[in-house]
C-alpha cells in the first residue's frame, strides 16, 4: 500500500507512474536540491552548561551522512551541510531539513541510515526525533510520521 509523503504524493507502490521516491522530484523551493541538511557541528569545550553536538570535534554525524548520501547516489539531489550552532543545543545532536521544516535532535549515527530511507527517500517524519512540530505546510500537505 502506498504512503502519503510530506508532499502529499503517494510513495511506495511502485505502480503510479510518477517518480519513484521522495528524491526523483524537484525541489519544491525550487533549488537544485530536493533536501538540505544543516547538521550542526559546534563544539564546545566540556563541560559547557549548554553542551554541544559535536564534543570530540569529529564531524562524526556530518560526515556519515555525506558518505551514506554519496553510497546510495543521493549526493546530487542532496545536501548535507555543515552548521554552527542551531540554538538547539540541550536537544542535541540536532539537525534541520529545509524546505520541508523538519528539526530532529538526539540524532545519533544509527539514526543516519533511517533518516534518509524514511525521511528524504520516503517523506516520512520520524516522531520519536522530532524537536518541533512540522511547519503548517507541512502537515497541511500530509505529512506521515514513522
Ligand atoms: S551546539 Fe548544536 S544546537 Fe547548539
Amino acid at each position: 500500500m502506498a504512503e502519503e509523503g510530506l508532499d502529499g504524493a503517494s510513495h511506495g507502490d511502485g505502480d503510479r507512474g510518477g517518480p519513484a521516491s521522495n528524491v526523483d522530484r524537484p525541489s519544491e523551493a525550487g533549488g537544485p536540491f530536493t533536501h538540505h541538511l544543516f547538521i550542526c557541528c559546534n563544539r564546545r569545550e566540556p563541560g559547557h552548561r549548554r553542551g554541544c553536538c559535536n564534543p570530540d570535534g569529529s564531524d562524526a554525524l556530518r560526515n556519515a551522512f555525506k558518505a551514506q548520501l554519496k553510497q546510495r547516489g543521493l549526493n546530487a539531489q542532496v545536501r548535507a551541510n555543515y552548521s554552527g550552532c542551531l540554538d538547539q543545543c540541550e536537544m542535541g545532536p540536532t539537525l534541520v531539513i529545509y524546505p520541508q521544516g523538519i528539526w530532529y535532535g538526539r540524532v545519533t549515527l544509527a539514526d543516519v541510515p533511517r533518516i534518509i530511507e524514511e525521511t528524504v527517500v520516503n517523506g516520512r517524519v520520524i516522531a520519536e526525533l522530532l524537536i518541533f512540530p512540522l511547519p503548517q505546510s507541512s502537515a497541511a500537505r500530509g505529512a506521515d510520521s514513522i
